[in-house]
């Protein structure tokens, strides 16, 4: 099981100074839940910022003993949301949640920002 965390506060850099806007998160939270759907493994929930705020909108795939991987810089547009949808069921379907750089959606590339062992498992000595 793969979960994507969605930052629902998230605004995107050039629009962050206008209170006034919807969170661009919000949408990203629809985008990416509607991508989601197709794919059995991956379940989606929304968070209230992910300390990424310079460069949202911001997602975090993680999952049980696996790697998480933390994203940003993305536009909540489905284009967007589908990308990541595909990595996180790629994300589930391994193991370690480790993806080959040669399987990664092109959407993704260049929106990694963190890569965070499982911090459930005790450290190899
Ligand atoms: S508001 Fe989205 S990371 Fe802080």
């Amino acid at each position: 099981m793969t979960t994507i965390t969605v930052c629902t506060t998230c605004r995107q850099p050039s629009l962050r100074e206008d209170r006034t806007l919807t969170p661009c998160g919000e949408a990203m939270l629809t985008h990416v839940q509607n991508a989601a759907a197709a794919h059995p493994g991956v379940t989606v929930r929304p968070v209230s910022c992910l300390m990424g705020c310079e460069h949202g909108c911001n997602i975090a795939i993680s999952g049980p003993g696996k790697m998480t991987y933390v994203l940003g810089s993305f536009t909540p547009v489905p284009e967007d949301a589908a990308a990541i949808a595909e990595y996180a069921a790629k994300h589930a379907a391994n193991p370690g949640g480790v993806v080959p750089y040669r399987e990664w959606p092109q959407g993704v590339k260049g929106h990694f920002t963190a890569r965070v062992p499982p911090l459930d498992e005790p450290p190899a000595l």
